[in-house]
């Protein structure tokens, strides 16, 4: 039985109990449909369904990481607080984007092709463990309901915007 594609067009899940229109629930839903993809990437034994699933996964980040950059990371920015790591996170987006380039040209099902698919399911792990742990509380700190309510739906929409624009690239 072949997997429905990981659909990270669905609106938020709403497993933390705060309104869907949160960053934070944004956030969240946009990382578990990474995992989604990774997931499915990494039991895809088929090789042209292997490259079909990067795609997935590849659009996936980029779009996430992206939105998150514009809009999240930015307001964190001029931050005082010293647990502010954008750069860092910045850092972090770059290096994954980095590596997708160098699976896309690896041969599926190879030992090169499973180290680097590895190497990026750490990182991803990293950066989502991070972000739930540092990142949220941090944003709770200094943003109100209706200003985290604000950023989820420029979130929204700037995602929406670059999965546009990365679809119609891949087109
Ligand atoms: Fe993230």
């Amino acid at each position: 039985m072949i997997d429905p594609p990981p659909n990270f067009l669905q609106p938020s899940a709403n497993d933390a109990g705060g309104a869907p229109d949160d960053v934070r629930e944004r956030l969240r839903a946009d990382h578990d449909a990474v995992l989604a993809a990774l997931d499915h990437l990494r039991r895809e034994k088929d090789p042209a369904r292997c490259g079909q699933r990067l795609r997935e996964l590849r659009t996936a980040w980029v779009v996430h990481a992206l939105a998150e950059e514009t809009v999240v990371y930015r307001v964190l920015e001029g931050a005082t607080d010293p647990a502010a790591r954008a750069d860092e996170r910045f850092i972090e987006h770059e290096v994954v984007g980095h590596l997708f380039e160098k699976l896309a040209a690896a041969r599926p099902g190879t030992l090169e092709w499973n180290a680097r698919l590895n190497v990026i399911r750490d990182l991803i792990a990293r950066h989502i463990e991070s972000e739930h742990g540092q990142l949220f509380p941090q944003l709770e700190r200094q943003f109100d309901e209706g200003q985290l309510r604000e950023l989820g739906e420029r979130f929204r929409l700037a995602r929406d915007k670059l999965l546009l624009l990365e679809r119609a690239k891949a087109a």
